[in-house]
């Protein structure tokens, strides 16, 4: 769909319009009473999410590439149909293709306390199935409000079960690392990356001084993500999921990346709402699987 059909079908005055940013790249943007927020029809990829008379609630690196075919650095990027490497062939893109196909827009409406809804669907061609062999469907429900919910719905259009993982791998911003604390996932287990994936259970917040990767596994709790500097707590509040993951790179990972910037890594950290290890899941024929995460603002 070119960007006039787009604005002509889906544009909503006050709420939502469709622009070109780079080359091939659109983005939906999305400004209402509550908030403000921008998605790319790549990867239906929510890259900012700012409630209005606050700091930006999601992270997006000042480096991030907006490109065809590319991964945006931060924001909300939608892991699917796997997460981490595939299972059996290392030459498949970590964390599954969404991220970095194009999505089309499937409906965009203004709701009556003056958020905005928009729902996306990853559109197949041969180069998904050629990765994933699996007739299925998988659609991103966006609700900009004073809160931003997503919902990441799969359903198994073929006859054969499969086994699922996801994540919504969301970038927060935070003041600064060293201010921050990760709370909710108290006495959980969980799986270290930086330590060969060794388990450990978790005793109190997590504060991070060193990179840190981590898979919590069978674990539907909220997390509060406690920012003493910027005097805010933002909740993270999910369901249909049993994984988090907890990331920050640190420096040295960061540098390598190249799309951090100068330490970058200081002001965000990675709470992942999802299904993975574990907790993949086994959806049958004809069946449907929610993933929601809902992001908001407390004081502190
Ligand atoms: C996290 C993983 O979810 O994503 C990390 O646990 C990984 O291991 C990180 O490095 C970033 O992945 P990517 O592919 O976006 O650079």
């Amino acid at each position: 769909m070119t960007l006039t059909d787009l604005n002509q079908r889906f544009a909503i005055g006050n709420h939502v319009q469709f622009k070109e940013i780079t080359d091939g790249m659109i983005i939906a943007e999305v400004a209402n009473q509550h908030a403000i927020a921008n998605i790319a029809l790549q990867g239906a990829h929510i890259a900012t999410f700012q409630p209005r008379g606050e700091e930006p609630v999601i992270w997006l690196s000042p480096h991030a590439k907006f490109a065809q075919g590319k991964s945006i650095r931060g924001g909300v990027p939608v892991c699917w149909p796997w997460f981490g490497p595939h299972k059996t062939d290392s030459k498949l893109p970590g964390h599954g293709f969404a991220r970095t196909v194009p999505w089309e827009v499937f409906e965009t409406k203004a709701l009556p306390d003056g958020s905005t809804f928009l729902r996306f669907g990853l559109i197949e061609s041969g180069v998904t199935r050629a990765q994933w062999p699996h007739p299925s469907t998988v659609q991103l429900e966006v609700t900009v409000g004073r809160a931003l919910r997503v919902e990441l719905v799969t359903h198994n259009a073929g006859g054969a079960a499969f086994e699922l993982g996801e994540a919504l791998h969301t970038y927060f911003q935070i003041s600064d690392v060293a201010k921050t604390t990760i709370r909710g996932l108290d006495n959980c287990a969980y799986l270290d990356k930086v330590q060969d994936f060794a388990r450990f259970t978790q005793q109190d917040g997590i504060v991070i001084d060193s990179e840190v990767d981590r898979v919590y596994i069978n674990t539907a709790a909220d997390c509060v993500i406690e920012d003493k500097g910027l005097k805010r707590a933002i909740r993270i509040a999910k369901q249909g999921s049993m994984s988090t993951v907890v990331w920050n790179p640190w420096t040295e990972k960061a540098d390598k990346m190249g799309d951090f910037g100068e330490e970058g890594h200081r002001g965000m950290v990675c709470v992942e709402s999802g299904n993975m290890m574990d907790n993949v899941v086994v959806l049958a024929p004809g069946e449907m699987h929610k993933l929601v995460a809902v992001y908001s603002v407390e004081k502190l």
